[in-house]
Parts: C-alpha cells; sequence; structure tokens
C-alpha cells in the first residue's frame, strides 16, 4: 500500500464553480489534500475559443503543480472539452476531467437514448459530449443546449429567483420537445439550480451532475493505486485564485457551503 502523503490532488476551474467538484472530492475522498485554483482574473472560460482556453489550461495546470499536486482534475467544463488529451501528455501525470464519466454513467442509465446536455457556449459548440456518446452508440440522440445566462444568475446568488426559473424553463425548451430521457448538468455551476432544472424538466427525467461522478473516478483511481492517505489530522487543503474581489468569499461559500481561507495566486499567470 502506498501510503504517500506527498499525493496531493489539483483541482482547476475558471473560477469558484470549480468548487461543486471539490465538495464532492471532499465528501467522497475526504483524506485527500487538495490544492485548488480558480482561474477568478480571467473567467469566464464559457465564451471564449478553444485556443485559449487550452493555453489557460495549460497555465494552470503548471501551477498547481508547482504547488506540488500530483493529480489534476480539470472541473471546468469548458476546459475539459479542449484540454485534457494535451495536458496528459505534455505533463504525463493523471488527468481527470468532468465530461466522459457524466458519458459513462448516462450511455448506461438512458431509457430511449435521448440524451440532453446543458453547458456553456464553449462546451456544447465543442460537441465533445456528442462524441464521446456517439462512442458508445451512434444511434444515440444528443441534443446540445448553452445556457450563457445560468453562471451570472448562480454567481449573482439568483437561485430561487423568479427570473431564474423563467430562463431555464426557456433554455429547457427545446430538450423537453425532443423528449429526453437524460439530462446533463455541463457546467460547475448547474448542480446549484439542480432542483429548479429537475422541475422544469420533469421529473421523469434523469439529472446528471457531472461533479459527483467525477469524484466517484478520482476515488476509484486512487484506490487500484493503492494511495491512501493516512492523515493523522485533517489534510490541508489550499485555495488560490488568480483574482480576489470584494464578493469572491461570499461566492466561494454560496458553492462549497463552508467557509475556506483563499489565497491570492500571483505567480500563477
Ligand atoms: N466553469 C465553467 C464551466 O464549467 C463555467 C464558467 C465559465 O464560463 O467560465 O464550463
Amino acid at each position: 500500500m502506498d501510503i504517500n502523503q506527498s499525493h496531493s490532488i489539483g483541482v482547476f476551474d475558471s473560477g469558484v464553480g470549480g468548487l461543486t467538484v471539490v465538495k464532492e472530492l471532499l465528501s467522497q475522498i475526504p483524506d485527500a489534500p487538495l490544492i485548488y485554483f480558480g482561474d477568478t482574473a480571467r473567467t469566464p472560460y464559457g465564451i471564449k475559443g478553444p485556443d485559449t482556453i487550452l493555453r489557460y489550461s495549460i497555465e494552470n495546470t503548471k501551477f498547481l503543480i508547482s504547488k506540488g499536486a500530483t493529480i489534476i482534475v480539470v472541473a471546468c467544463n469548458s476546459a475539459s472539452s479542449v484540454a485534457p488529451e494535451k495536458l496528459r501528455n505534455m505533463f504525463n501525470i493523471p488527468v481527470f476531467e468532468v465530461i466522459s464519466p457524466a458519458v459513462e454513467l448516462v450511455v448506461k442509465i438512458t431509457t430511449k437514448g435521448r440524451i440532453g446536455v446543458i453547458g456553456t457556449r464553449a462546451t456544447i459548440e465543442s460537441r465533445i459530449y456528442e462524441k464521446m456518446i456517439h462512442n458508445y452508440n451512434k444511434d444515440f440522440k444528443v441534443i446540445g443546449q448553452p445556457c450563457p445566462l445560468l453562471v451570472p444568475l448562480v454567481e449573482e446568488g439568483w437561485l430561487k429567483a423568479r427570473e431564474t426559473k423563467m430562463i431555464v424553463r426557456k433554455y429547457l425548451r427545446p430538450l423537453k420537445q425532443q423528449q429526453i430521457d437524460t439530462l446533463i448538468l455541463g457546467c460547475t455551476h448547474y448542480p446549484l439550480l439542480k432542483d429548479i432544472i429537475q422541475q422544469k424538466i420533469g421529473k421523469r427525467v434523469k439529472v446528471i451532475d457531472s461533479s459527483s461522478e467525477v469524484a466517484k473516478k478520482v476515488k476509484t483511481y486512487l484506490k487500484l493505486n493503492n494511495i491512501v492517505f493516512d492523515n493523522k489530522e485533517r489534510p490541508l487543503h489550499q485555495f488560490y485564485l488568480s483574482d480576489i474581489s470584494s464578493v469572491t468569499k461570499e461566492i466561494a461559500i454560496r458553492f462549497l457551503g463552508q467557509k475556506i481561507s483563499i489565497k491570492k495566486a500571483i505567480s500563477a499567470l
């Protein structure tokens, strides 16, 4: 058994949204030390082109490795849609992303092979979910819907606002018309709207949250590789952001459900 205190899981996202993935990692692998980097200075990624997102992802990974990360989790869907393969080739360390775990689950549980995916423009335009799902079954129909207004609504804390419900309903309408049986939440921010999304899409549609799926994947990897964190005390987690504004801490608490001490990542970019 590799009782190795030097292993750390580095998680990056375009901002604080990736804390939904951290929340799952903390609950499923509580002993693992985490290093989080949120690129708040350059957020959002979801409206940027693939080359820019890839460049940022490489820089973010370098930063996490410089802080001691030995395993990388790309928590951002927009980055996961363009960067993982390149990161694996460049850095030669395990790189997890949030797309394939959701895909593996959806292909198992879809009943009619009609799958909806919601995400940022970058994620939906990459058609990554469609490509991955078609690797399992070409007959599955994948309907993507970009939902660009949802990220700012979540960051503003409008989680239960009437306006948010109306916008969610409008975004989901085409997916409802296509009679999807499963819906993937393809963005870090959407788990915070899961109840509204479930309500608007209807209770017969299964809603999949990639954050819990990627945490399961990492947990399995650690087990298969006999990596055990023998922490006598609580593991030390580190949270870095490339920009800290007056509302950052408040938003971070909303995503993580607990207070954290955040450091500015001066050397990141
Ligand atoms: N983290 C991004 C994602 O999951 C959402 C926020 C952004 O656009 O940067 O795609």
